[in-house]
């Protein structure tokens, strides 16, 4: 979701407006995920690198997540949602940990679309930690070394569970993956826009799920295999 501080500048605002405004582009992009029946949307709101922002900075973003958390979770619960969320939550603030714990419990049981917030999050960082996890396992004699192929990996991933996204949408203008579902993307369609995130609706999101109905996905294969 890249482009809040520039909107900002452009609109001759502070940039916590931007990351302000550009909440009104969750709400609206969950929501036409909802009506698509997507299944699977994975919004990167705070990566690893982002503690290194001014505090300022750092701090208004956890104000606005409690504060977003706290007025759309019965929203979310409403419409079918679930909540979870990868990263390393434990460097998160309490209060942020708190009430992110409070709406995954409350939308557990929901069927509609599985909502991920990444925070705190990094690919290099869930694979240092998937590491960590194989060591432990290692270490205890829960596995052997035989054993670990891409399958096992992705089970110590914390996105065990999900499956790897169809397509990855950047919003802002930049070309790059900026260390998000590295291990995941593998054949991931990439999608780039100038847009910058406060400005992104859901008619933009229908443009980019129409962009992408028109690939030819071929996952190492030929033309001719997949068409069989
Ligand atoms: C990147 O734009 C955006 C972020 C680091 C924060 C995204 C957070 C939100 C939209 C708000 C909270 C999220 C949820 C899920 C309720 P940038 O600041 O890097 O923009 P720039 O590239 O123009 O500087």
């Amino acid at each position: 979701m890249d482009g809040n501080g520039r909107w900002a500048e452009k609109n001759g605002l502070e940039r916590v407006f931007g990351h302000k405004e550009g909440v009104s582009s969750v709400r609206s992009v969950v929501e036409g995920a909802g009506e698509m029946g997507i299944e699977y949307l994975t919004l990167y709101a705070f990566s690893t690198e982002n503690w290194n922002r001014p505090k300022e900075e750092v701090d208004a973003l956890m104000g606005l997540l409690v504060q977003a958390i706290v007025n759309e979770t019965d929203n979310l619960d409403k419409n079918n949602v679930s909540l979870r969320a990868i990263g390393d939550l434990a460097s998160m603030p309490p209060e942020v940990q708190s009430n992110l714990a409070g709406a995954i419990d409350k939308t557990a049981e929901n069927t509609g679309l599985r909502l991920v917030l990444a925070l705190s999050y990094s690919g290099r960082w869930e694979l240092a930690e998937a590491t960590r996890r194989i060591a432990d396992a290692l270490k205890n004699d829960k596995i052997d070394k035989s054993s670990i192929n891409e399958e096992l990996i992705a089970k110590y991933l914390p996105t065990f569970g999900l499956p790897d996204p169809d397509l990855l949408i950047r919003t802002g203008g930049d070309f790059r993956v900026s260390n998000f579902l590295l291990w995941q993307i593998a054949y991931t369609e990439l999608y780039f826009t100038h847009k910058l995130w406060p400005e992104y609706r859901k008619e933009d999101l229908f443009e980019a799920v129409k962009d992408f109905q028109k690939r030819e996905r071929r996952f190492g294969k030929t033309s001719e295999q997949i068409r069989i």
